[in-house]
């Protein structure tokens, strides 16, 4: 057998209460990583997944606050005395029409998918650097690449996140730290619920090559290839986990 691709390692995966993040955590977990579970409401959801992995530490994150990101990782950094890891997963999506978008719901969505990763990549970066080494992995979307009538200012989002993904896999670089973006497509949690409210299965899987809708384990099985050193000549990089709905 071979040996598990995160023994040891320290990952912090925001908004990992449920959904992808929480298979995130499952799977790093089960790769021998020491988990920080973040929630930004849903403390029970999070604590008890934080019970059944073991090994792990549960924590407040919301990432709209840099006092909350700063606080996290100052759990972390005290219990494990380092990160190696960080997946910024925590998004919102709300679907409206474009003309009716307000500005503050503009700036609500942004706040959470953009402003938030650029607040934990700045705050984990001092830690990376100290190390020299670290990986992150930004959880993108599709609708960034492909644009989102539905949600368009979740789309702009996802689009500066990859854009943040490559200008930072730049930066840090030099520093010994990978930063990769996974962008899956149509993925069964509680967010997929929302975005096919009243939509027929057959017209959604109509559109994905695989036949499917994709399951939480699909995107975090992506996740930890990216995070481990299997990926060590990798960065910059934004794989898709779509079925196929993509490819580019
Ligand atoms: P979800 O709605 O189940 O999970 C989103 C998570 O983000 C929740 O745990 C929520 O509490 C957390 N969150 C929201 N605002 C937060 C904040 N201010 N601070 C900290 N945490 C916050 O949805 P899902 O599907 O698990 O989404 C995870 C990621 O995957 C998101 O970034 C989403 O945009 C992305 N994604 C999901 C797709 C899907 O079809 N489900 C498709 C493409 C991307």
């Amino acid at each position: 057998m071979s040996a598990p691709l995160l023994a040891g390692r320290a990952v912090l995966v925001t908004g990992s209460s449920r959904g992808i993040g929480a298979a995130i955590a499952r799977a790093c977990a089960r790769e021998g990583a020491r988990v920080a579970i973040t929630f930004r409401e849903s403390e029970g959801a999070a604590c008890e997944l934080a019970a059944e992995l073991g090994g792990t530490l549960c924590t407040r994150l919301d990432v709209t606050r840099r006092a909350s990101v700063r606080r996290a990782l100052d759990a972390v950094l005290e219990r494990w005395g380092r990160l190696d890891i960080l997946v910024n997963n925590a998004g919102t999506l709300e679907q409206k029409p474009f003309l009716e978008i307000t500005e503050d719901e503009w700036d609500a969505t942004l706040a959470v998918n953009l402003r938030g990763a650029f607040l934990c990549i700045q705050e984990a970066a001092r830690a990376f650097e100290r190390q020299g080494s670290g990986a992150i992995v930004n959880v993108a979307s599709v609708g960034g690449q492909l644009g989102g009538p539905k949600a368009p200012h979740y789309s702009a989002s996802k689009a500066g996140l990859i854009s943040l993904t490559r200008s930072t896999a730049r930066l840090f670089a030099p520093s010994g730290v990978r930063v990769n973006a996974v962008s899956p497509g149509f993925i069964r949690t509680d967010m997929y619920e929302h975005i096919t409210a009243g939509a027929a299965g057959d017209a959604i899987t109509a559109a994905i090559p695989l036949g499917r809708v994709g399951e939480p384990e699909d995107v975090a099985e992506a996740v930890v290839f990216l995070a481990s050193d299997r990926a060590a000549f990798v960065t910059g990089e934004v794989l898709n986990v779509n079925g196929g709905q993509y490819m580019g």
